[in-house]
């Protein structure tokens, strides 16, 4: 088991899963297998750069605590090894099947990408078993990041990729058997023109509904959405005999704030879909600004998310669980009408504030760096904080579909996620500030009139 090491770095991060050095970035291979949770992470144990792709591997019998296994996939075949690239597990008979990509530049300094599998007996220790067919020849040799699935007998995998005309879309396979696979052709059935590859593809079975999550690159900003540097959003719709077919085009970016990107699936023993992304994607200047890095380590996973669809939305909520992290809990609907601030007592911190009838326009300030505000005409909030680069401020918005009723915050040193109206959107963002304080203050009194529950919890 490697050591836990750097749990007291500066703008360390506790209760969001990191790795204990280096640089992560995708979730990969989420599974729920021999009584354990299993996450895998894209991981460069040897420095905070994007090179040098392990799958890492951490391990969980309650998705609050996590032990670092040994890397379970490493970059040592002709077939992988410029990178393990971003996959997805599925459990057959007792067996753990990982699928990635590997990654390879060649002798010209080209490209060459290869799904590959792996097998493991014990979740522990695994197999490579190499490429598992030939691409098609349509297609750029941007091909990657396999997401298996299975549906009565088949099994499916989704891919991401790029036409020879440099536009985004996805492929589909077949199986019978987890081993042989064939190829179906284009997963949309209308190819929408949308950026120019797509990583990370998902497809989530829920009860009422098939998702299809993605994370496009090359998406233009329009108005307060794709602000930034690549999305990540999800299409409604159906999944039927090799083809997805779409409610409405709509695709909608599945977290409002600075930090998420390529997020993953997985069913657990519960039957909860839960979903993992990665708090990372940032321009490469401000990446290799991010101050973590002078401890030798950058980025983390969001949360765990029990998902859900309702009234045509994707619901995203922290897993039950994180109720575990709660220390003390103080009720201060009581007396908020005498203070001016709440000051923390802790370094990390969950506030629920529910709202009995919609709040007049507020602004919240939290730890002197995130700002949180309400613009009640427009439904619009809002999350501010100082970029760590240019020290300028910058905002993330979004118009609710709803009068605002809740806001969930979790806090850390360094990372925050806001859950607004029980998960209809989310914010996910990062800050780093020297002078961040422990109080949380606001502007004037407008948002405590309506409010019903208002909670501090110590984590
Ligand atoms: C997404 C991604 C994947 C790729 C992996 C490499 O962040 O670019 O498409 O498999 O990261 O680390």
């Amino acid at each position: 088991m490697l050591e836990e090491q750097g749990k007291d770095d500066k703008y360390s991060v506790h209760y969001h899963l990191r790795a204990p050095h280096g640089l992560i970035n995708d979730p990969n291979g989420l599974v729920y297998f021999n009584k354990q949770y299993h996450v895998f992470f894209q991981w460069n144990p040897e420095g905070t750069t994007h090179e040098n792709k392990t799958w890492g591997h951490a391990v969980s019998d309650d998705l609050i605590e996590w032990d670092y296994l040994e890397p379970a996939l490493k970059p040592t075949d002709w077939f992988d090894k410029n990178g393990c690239y971003s996959g997805s597990a599925f459990e057959k008979d007792g067996k753990l099947y990982l699928f990635y990509t590997g990654n390879v530049r060649n002798a010209e300094g080209g490209r060459e990408s290869y799904q590959c599998l792996a097998v493991s007996e014990d979740g522990v220790h695994f197999e490579k078993k190499g490429p598992l067919f030939e691409h098609p020849k349509m297609y750029t040799a941007h091909l990657r990041d396999p997401k298996i699935w299975k549906e009565d007998e088949t099994y499916w995998m989704v891919l991401g990729a790029q036409t020879e005309d440099l536009k985004g879309t996805a492929l589909v396979y077949r199986s019978p058997d987890i081993l042989n696979w064939t190829f179906e052709g284009e997963f949309m059935d209308a190819l929408p023109d949308f950026g120019y590859m797509w990583e990370c593809p998902d497809v989530l079975k829920l009860e009422n509904k098939d998702v299809f999550v993605f994370s496009p690159q090359g998406i233009e900003p329009e108005g307060v959405m794709y602000q930034n540097i690549f999305q990540t959003g999800y299409v409604l719709g159906q999944f039927q005999d090799g083809k997805f077919h779409s409610d409405n085009e709509d695709f909608v970016e599945m977290d409002r704030g600075f930090e998420f990107y390529a997020p993953q699936s997985f069913k657990d023993d519960k039957g909860r879909t839960i979903v993992f992304g990665w708090m990372g994607a940032m321009p490469p200047e401000e990446e290799a600004a991010v101050p973590t890095i002078k401890d030798g380590w950058i980025h983390h996973l969001s949360l765990p998310r029990e998902v859900k669809v309702q009234n045509n939305r994707l619901i995203q909520q922290p897993v039950d669980e994180l109720k575990l992290l709660r220390l003390q809990s103080s009720d201060i609907l009581g007396y908020i009408s005498q203070i001016e601030k709440v000051r923390f007592n802790t370094p990390e911190q969950e506030i629920e504030c529910v709202w009995k009838e919609e709040p007049a326009s507020f602004a919240w300030t939290l730890r002197n760096e995130v700002a949180v505000s309400y613009e009640a005409a427009e439904k619009q909030l809002t999350v501010e904080r100082t970029n760590w680069l240019t020290s300028k401020r910058e905002t993330r918005s979004v118009y609710l579909d709803a009068p605002l009723t809740a806001l969930r915050v979790f806090l850390e040193d360094s990372s925050m996620e806001l859950y607004v109206n029980g998960g209809r959107e989310v914010f996910s963002l990062r800050y780093f500030n020297e002078q961040r304080t422990d109080l949380w203050e606001w502007q004037n009194d407008n948002w405590k009139e309506h409010v019903s529950q208002l909670t501090v919890h110590e984590l």
